[in-house]
């Protein structure tokens, strides 16, 4: 049974219902699960779970690569299963749980969960579930559409549960590249010294013993649910390319460019969908997460090579790519996210990152993650481990959100993700400044002047002038510093009457 897929022999005995691999589960216990935005998540098992916690008390740590798919972190969350979560999600009813102080959850750099496990400062995990495509012949397993922490999950498990998914393509085999760094202290380099390097084996290597159950399955990954580029993405896209033609005239850069990431979310897939019109070729990426754009930027040749943790596609994207395997098998590969992520790699290849902003202030502060300082929006992902370490740290953000009430550049902001020393770009529909080699007091005024919105300039350019009567290397007036927040909770909009 299942023999193309289950290639080793003593593992077919271990094929079982989910409801009967559920029973492997305590209470307490610290879970690692395979998913990456929605990409390659495990999905039987989370419904199994939900079911055995309607019956009785069942709570548990969850770690994944990033957000579940399949609606799956939200019927955790409601059934109560999901007492810490770590180290991304993005899903509305875990969100509201997060911020009601009901889940405990872990916001974390991407890169860094993995280096924890192995640290022995997270963990130990007992249970490793992880969606599978294959079980190759010396128990290799073959991931789906994204390998997230799966391989150090794996490494780490006591027990390790297989969702072998029949709906994922056998031809997905030879897509990935599982590479785990050794232990510290005495790392050797890791050897990836551009994006389209294989450094690994193309399965995560385990003991066949240490698989105790195989769960066939045969649903497919939630689709994306970016939205397509309107009015303003469209401006946001045409400045960055502009910054990027002119970078590439003052010899700062080849036509080729610099590998690029692209943040989750709509904003940044439609400054990724911007290039398919613009004059750059042979253009890399190095990134966490391929979305449409990256697909269509493949198809239009502009992209030759494309290396990231996990695929989020478009439902008729995803047909599409599932059923032209063959022309992009070349030209795409799947890392561990510690990989995709990793501060050291980043810094090397030279990275130009390109994340989005819910606020950013005057000074180059961006908050990714916390709206209006305190409720958590998704996390901070992968932004932080590329724009810390990228050669070039872009960010974009509307000029305004909630119809105009809520200024997106404000005099500060109320969460720092991201310090004004790891951010060189920042990108409106209204423009661009760049922020390299500015003072604070210089950078200021660019800010103010190109990216935010027309109706809060007076406001801004009345506080920096306050602010700088004052003094100081980054002058504020403290006591209003966060007054435009308060505003905004007391009468609905950041604007001044
Ligand atoms: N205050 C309050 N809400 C704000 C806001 C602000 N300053 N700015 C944006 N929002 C709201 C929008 O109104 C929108 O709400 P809605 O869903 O109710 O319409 C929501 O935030 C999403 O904003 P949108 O403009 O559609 O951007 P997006 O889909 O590109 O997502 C982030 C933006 C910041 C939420 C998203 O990129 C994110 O989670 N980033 C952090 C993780 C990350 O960067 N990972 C990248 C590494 S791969």
């Amino acid at each position: 049974m299942y023999s193309d897929r289950i290639r080793h022999p003593a593992l077919t005995g271990k094929i079982m219902q989910a409801e009967e691999a559920v029973t492997l589960f305590r209470n307490g216990m610290v879970v690692g699960m395979s998913g990456f935005t929605r990409a390659g998540d495990a999905k039987a098992i989370p419904v199994a779970l939900v079911e055995r916690a309607r019956r009785e008390p069942l709570s548990l740590t969850l770690m994944t690569g990033a957000s579940l798919g399949n609606g799956s972190d939200g019927l955790m969350a409601e059934a109560g299963l999901l007492a810490r979560r770590l180290p991304f999600q993005s899903d509305a009813t875990l969100r509201r749980k997060i911020n009601a102080g009901e889940v405990m959850f872990i916001d974390q750099h991407l890169s860094e969960t993995a280096e924890q496990l192995q640290s022995g400062s997270l963990g130990p995990v007992d249970i490793a579930v992880i969606e599978a495509a294959a079980i190759t012949e010396d128990g290799g397993i073959v991931p789906t559409m994204s390998v997230g922490n799966s391989a150090s999950f794996v490494q780490q498990a006591r027990q390790i549960i297989i969702e072998l998914n029949l709906g994922a393509p056998l031809t997905l085999e030879g897509l990935h590249d599982i590479y785990i760094p050794g232990p510290r202290p005495g790392r050797a380099p890791i050897p990836l010294v551009s994006p389209e390097q294989r450094i690994g084996s193309t399965s995560i290597k385990v003991d066949p013993a240490r698989i105790t159950a195989i769960v066939i399955t045969d649903s497919a990954d939630s689709p994306s649910t970016i939205l397509p580029p309107d009015a303003e993405t469209a401006a946001i896209a045409s400045h960055v390319i502009k910054f990027f033609e002119s970078e590439v005239a003052a010899g700062r850069m080849g036509p080729e460019l610099a590998p690029l990431q692209a943040g989750i979310g709509t904003i940044a897939n439609a400054v990724l969908h911007g290039l398919i019109d613009s004059p750059f070729r042979d253009l890399t990426m190095f990134s966490e997460v391929l979305q449409d754009s990256a697909i269509e930027l493949l198809d239009s040749g502009q992209l030759t090579f494309a290396s990231a943790s996990s695929i989020t596609l478009s439902s008729a994207m995803y047909d599409r790519f599932i059923k032209d395997f063959d022309r992009y098998r070349s030209r795409i590969l799947l890392r561990p996210q510690e990989i995709s992520n990793h501060p050291e790699v980043v810094r090397r290849l030279g990275i130009l990152a390109l994340n989005t902003a819910l606020e950013f202030d005057i000074y180059g502060n961006v908050n990714s993650t916390h709206v209006g300082g305190t409720h958590m929006m998704n996390g901070i992902g992968g932004s932080g481990d590329f724009a810390r370490n990228g050669q070039l740290s872009i960010f974009v953000s509307k000029s305004v959100a909630k119809d105009g009430a809520i200024s997106s550049v404000v005099p500060m902001v109320t969460h720092v993700d991201h310090t004004e020393h790891d951010v060189d770009v920042l990108v409106t529909e209204w423009g661009l400044a760049d922020l390299r080699g500015l003072t604070p007091r210089e950078r200021a005024p660019m800010i103010i002047e190109h990216c935010a919105h027309p109706d809060y300039r007076p406001q801004l350019r009345a506080y920096v002038e306050e602010a700088c009567r004052r003094g100081g290397h980054t002058p504020h007036v403290l006591g209003e510093a966060l007054s435009w927040h308060e505003r905004y909770q007391s009468s609905q909009t950041m604007l001044m009457r």
